[in-house]
This record gives C-alpha cells, structure tokens and sequence, in this order.
C-alpha cells in the first residue's frame, strides 16, 4: 500500500488546470506536501493569476476522498514570488536558528570530508517499508558490540523512525555551537526526529534537507568514529542526492524484501548509488522467510529468492537474509532493538553477521 504522500501525489495527477490542460502535479503547480500520522494534510498551490481558482476545490476535494485523510488544508501562492522558503516549524535550536534561507536554484557544493565520522555507510531501499531503519538501528548497535565506535543519524524527514526506534527522544543540547547527540545502546544518534515536534508536519525540501544533512554532519559533536551509518528515506531522491553533494559516502547497503515490486525499486537504488559513483557493499533481504515455530520450518510468505536474484543481477553479494520476526517489530516499537532485546534470536544472529561482513567489506576496499 503506498504511503499518503504517495498517494496524494497519485489523486492530484488526476487534477487538471482547466487552462492549460496539465495535471497540477506535471505542471508544478503543488508543493510542500505535508502529512501528519492522524491524516492532516497541507499543501501549497501555486496559482497563478489566470488560474481558474476552482482548481483549489479541485486539489481540496481529490485528497479528502483519501480514506484516512482527517483535514487538509490548501496554502494557495503565487507562483511568482513561490521562491520564497517556507518557514519549517522546529524546536528552536540555536544552530538551526542561524541558518540562512535557502535560495533558489540551489549551488551545488562540493561533498566535504569528515573524517571524524570513519567509513560512512548510507542504508537504502528503493521502496518504503521494507525495513531500512530496522536494518540500520540493528547493524549500528551490532557493530557498537564489536567494539567500534558508530553514529546513526537518519535523513528521513517525513518520517524519521530513529528516536522510537532507538527508545530515546528529547531535544539535544547544544554546546559550544555543537549539537550533542543523544546516546543509545552504545551508538551516538541524531535524527531530525528531535528537532521537530511529533505531531507537526515537516515542511521541509530540497535545499533545506541539504542544509540539515549538512548540518548533522559537520555540526553535532560525533567525536572520533570508525562508522557512520545514515538511515536513508525510500527511494531515489532530494536525500539521497543531498548526502552525496554533501560528503563522500564510502558504501551503500541496499534492503530489499524477497517480493518482485521490491526488487525493481532495490534496482533502481542501486543503480543511482552508482551513477553517483557510491560503492554499493551488498544487499540485504529483510522479512526474507518466517520460521513455523512448530516445526522451524521456513515460510517463504513474500515469496523467495529476490534478494539473491538482485544481487546476481547487479553481480553483489547479498549480504544476509534476515527472517520475518515479531520480535523485530517489537523491539523497533519499543526501542529495544533485536540485537539487544533477543541477541540469541536467529534474526539477531543475521544482523550481527552482516555487521562483520561490512565491516569486511569496507576493510577490503578501503584498507588503512
Ligand atoms: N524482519 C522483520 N520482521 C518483522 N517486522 C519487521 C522486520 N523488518 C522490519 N519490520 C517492521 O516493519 C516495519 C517497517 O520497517 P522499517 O520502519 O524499518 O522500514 P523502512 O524501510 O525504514 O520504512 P520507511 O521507508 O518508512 O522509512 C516496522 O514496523 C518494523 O518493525
Ligand atoms: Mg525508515
């Protein structure tokens, strides 16, 4: 089932501006779509001032219809002065504070290094819900046991999963012009989870998700660390594009689930990671089979062989097939992940044995 957003998108490709015959998605007349958990909505229109202005029933209408949707609410702009940065609701951080607004078209910066941050490791998926965030919350606490010194820090905006997964959430302190990272499990966390409040959308695109990449990179006091894993949002874009320009990122982990659909999309991943020259390190099937608990027999309830049938396609490794496990769901729920809550688990066993494979990998390609 798609996502709201995605959703939305899909009801407003069918609204049409009568006067130029174009979807208002094609036309680039909506922006800023917002979403709340309890289905609040908010977008901006741009209207131009020989748009029919029925066009906003139009938009209002196309995304009541969508079960689940409690209010919407239609910012209408004009696209003439459109440039203008929307104002992102926050906890005022001192460091956010003194970001300047960003100005369209964006300059492309040149991708910084920070070596403070060790071997910087993105975790994808070209499709939402396969279990990205489970993965990386796993793998960041796996290696954590090792011995290794790891960040997280998510570039998921519109939902930032970190701060229940990793069972702590509160505004970090900012010292000396540093955000302090929040500490869980052994692993320094950042998400941008803790700078918005829960129930307020966030607003928040393109140049302002580089600002705040950028941010979480250079400005938040991470210290000296082997690893720093960035939990990525679904598909194939403002984020992913913005960690890249942003610094170099030394190796992407690609999650898919067994499912045809999910394998397209995990292709799609890869590929961008390669046109913007990101080793991809493997891939990892997520919800690959469910162990009958009568007779430990596998289930393959997404169907089976994707993850292998991908990494052969794009002739890499796959580095793990990890089970569909309750535990997993409430171990992310509870912000006990499983690696800590069921280490005996099989599914915990798999996490930490693509830690180490990572970390193979990653010594293998970048020997020092
Ligand atoms: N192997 C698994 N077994 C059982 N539940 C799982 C497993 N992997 C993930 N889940 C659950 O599936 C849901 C989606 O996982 P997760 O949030 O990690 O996905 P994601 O790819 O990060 O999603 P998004 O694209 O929204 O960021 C969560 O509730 C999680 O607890
Ligand atoms: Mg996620």
């Amino acid at each position: 089932m798609p996502n709201l957003q995605e959703q939305i998108a899909g009801v407003l490709a069918g609204v049409r501006n009568p006067r130029t015959g174009a979807d208002v998605v094609a036309a680039e007349m909506v922006r800023d779509i917002a979403t709340t958990v309890d289905g609040k909505v908010r977008l901006t229109l741009l209207l131009g001032a020989n748009d029919d202005a029925t066009l906003v029933r139009d938009v209002r209408q196309a995304i009541e219809a969508i079960p689940g949707v409690a209010d919407v609410r239609v910012d209408v702009r004009d696209p003439a002065q459109a440039h203008a940065a929307p104002t992102p609701s926050r906890r005022s951080l001192p460091v956010m504070e003194a970001a300047p607004a960003p100005k369209a078209p964006p300059k492309v910066p040149e991708p910084v290094h920070y070596p403070n941050l060790g071997r910087i490791i993105a975790v994808s998926s070209g499709k939402g819900g396969v279990g990205k965030s489970t993965v990386a919350v796993n793998l960041a606490i796996a290696l954590a046991k090792q011995g290794k010194r790891v960040g997280i820090m998510d570039a998921d905006i519109y939902g930032p999963n970190l701060p229940l997964m990793l069972g702590v959430d509160a505004a970090p302190a900012v010292r000396d012009d540093k955000i302090i990272p929040l500490e869980a499990h052994g692993v320094k966390v950042i998400s941008i989870g803790f700078l918005i409040e829960r129930d307020q959308p966030a607003i928040w695109r393109g140049p302002i998700v580089m600002k705040i990449i950028t941010q979480f990179l250079r400005d938040v006091q991470w210290g000296q660390l082997d690893y720093f894993l960035v939990d990525m949002p679904p598909g194939t874009g403002d984020a992913q594009l913005s960690l890249v320009q942003a610094t170099q990122v030394h190796a992407a982990v690609i999650v898919t689930t067994p499912q045809q659909v999910a394998v397209g999309d995990a292709l799609r991943g890869v590929k961008m990671f390669e046109r913007t020259a990101v080793p991809v390190l493997g891939i990892v099937e997520n919800m690959s089979y469910f162990e009958n608990p009568e007779t430990g027999k596998p289930i393959a309830v997404f169907g089976s062989g994707g993850g292998a049938r991908l990494a052969e396609e794009c002739g890499l490794p796959l580095l793990g097939q990890i089970p569909l496990d309750p535990r997993i769901q409430e171990g992310g729920d509870s912000g006990r992940p499983i690696v800590v809550a069921e280490p005996a688990s099989k599914a915990a066993k798999e996490l930490e044995a693509v830690a180490v494979r990572i970390m193979e990998r990653i010594a293998e390609r970048y020997p020092s």
